[in-house]
């Protein structure tokens, strides 16, 4: 596993956090990890009804709790790690904030895009904190990315192409056949992570037209979705996911994160200016060396990146929110955000129709709003641009 970020050089002696964890499947296993390797932070519980679950309870020596609330009670952790199928989120999450925990969920944050504004609020009336696993904010490039963006080292961002293309094996599906259903297709399991990290570097989304095909497995979901985004700043974007596609374009292959996936030198984002282009996650500058001119030579740099395990680093965060030490990186109100624009997504590759997402609108985006087909579409057609 790649070193964190996190220097445990300054730790004064304080009792450790004590951690636990809902659902230990594929991620929550590497939560179990990341925990392992901060500083003043243990795992105290785990959560997981099923016997893999259980198992896994007694490698790692910690009790295990078929049920959220009894391990609530029995334990009373400083801090709960969600990392259980995503239809579970919104009343685990409420659970955890009415027991004062903080608490952090996995992407994305619910199914439901009204249940979890419900329980984004409920989280900040509470004035507990939760936190979205967006762990990608995490990773240093990212930072370096946006440092560059930031400081307009590519001028003003007119575009951006993102690709998230790669094939997950039936077994993927046999294995936890909640994959299958509907709300864990790759729009709301792959694709909010990439609408995430756009927002973060190119800023919000304001409108999204889409499109989608079926899944060619039949499963209930689609397996290829393409969308058209407009960013509050005129930049347009176009982005394609898909988990049925053999490719080396995506964040996974690319941003040398996990070592599960195979790595590839190719990138999966290019973020274009008026005064250069970043692909990211390789962090390559293109510019002209004299002036902007397609006829005149144009070169490339590659931006020096420090690399640690997003995973670990987002874990440390975790437990300095927790401590009163740091502000969420990635809030609920911030997980919401992404996950508005990818129910958007939804919405436009149902209806065909361009679906605007106001940025005024962005607390009560698609939640007072009507939600049945005729009247989004109604809506939505309402709201078409010439
Ligand atoms: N951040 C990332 O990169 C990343 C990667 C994969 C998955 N995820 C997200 O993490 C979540 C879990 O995905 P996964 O692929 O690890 O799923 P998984 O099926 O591998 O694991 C889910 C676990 O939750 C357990 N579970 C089911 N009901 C439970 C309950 N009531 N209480 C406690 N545990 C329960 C299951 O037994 C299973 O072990 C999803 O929301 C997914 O979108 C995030």
């Amino acid at each position: 596993m790649a070193s964190s970020e996190f220097s445990n050089a300054a730790t004064e002696a304080r009792p450790p956090l004590r951690l636990a964890i809902a659902g230990i499947g594929l991620v929550g296993q590497r939560h179990a990890d990341a925990i392992a390797q901060v500083p003043d932070s243990n795992l105290c519980a785990v959560v997981d009804p099923s016997d893999a679950g259980k198992a896994v309870a007694e490698r790692l020596c910690v009790p295990w709790f078929d049920d959220l609330h009894g391990m609530i009670l029995a334990q009373a952790p400083d801090g709960i790690i969600l990392s259980t199928p995503t239809k579970l989120h919104v009343d685990q999450g409420a659970a955890c904030l009415d027991a004062g925990i903080p608490v952090l969920i996995e992407k994305p944050l619910a199914d439901d895009l009204r249940a979890a504004r419900t329980l984004v609020e409920r989280a900040e009336q509470a004035n507990v904190a939760l936190l979205v696993g967006h762990h990608r904010r995490h990773n240093p490039l990212v930072r370096k990315a946006h440092e560059h963006i930031n400081l307009g080292t590519i001028g003003a961002v007119r575009a951006v192409q993102a690709s998230c293309w790669f094939y997950k094996p039936d077994s993927y599906f046999d294995e936890a056949p909640w994959r299958k259903q509907v709300g864990a297709g790759p729009i709301s399991v792959n694709l909010v992570h990439d609408i995430d990290l756009l927002r973060h570097l190119c800023g919000e989304i304001v409108s999204v037209q889409a499109q989608v095909a079926p899944s060619a497995r039949g499963y209930e979901n689609e397996d290829v979705a393409a969308a058209l985004l407009r960013f509050e700043n005129d930049a347009i974007g176009t982005i394609t996911v898909s988990d049925s596609i053999v490719a080396p374009w995506s964040w996974e292959m690319t941003a040398h994160e996990y070592p599960i996936y195979p790595t590839t030198s190719q990138s999966a984002y290019l973020i274009g200016g008026s005064h250069g282009s970043l692909s990211v996650p390789d962090l390559t500058l293109w510019g002209h060396n004299e002036c902007r001119d397609w006829w005149t030579p144009i070169s490339a740099t590659s931006v020096p990146q420090d690399t640690s395990d997003p995973l670990i680093n987002q874990m440390a965060h975790f437990t300095a929110v927790i401590r009163g030490e740091e502000a969420p990186l990635v809030s609920g109100r911030e997980g919401l955000r992404s996950l508005a624009v990818v129910d958007a997504i939804q919405k436009s590759a149902k209806t065909n129709a361009l679906v605007h997402l106001e940025a005024e609108d962005w607390d009560s985006m698609w939640v007072d709003k009507p939600t049945s087909q005729s009247e989004i579409t109604n809506e939505t057609n309402a709201k078409v641009a010439n």
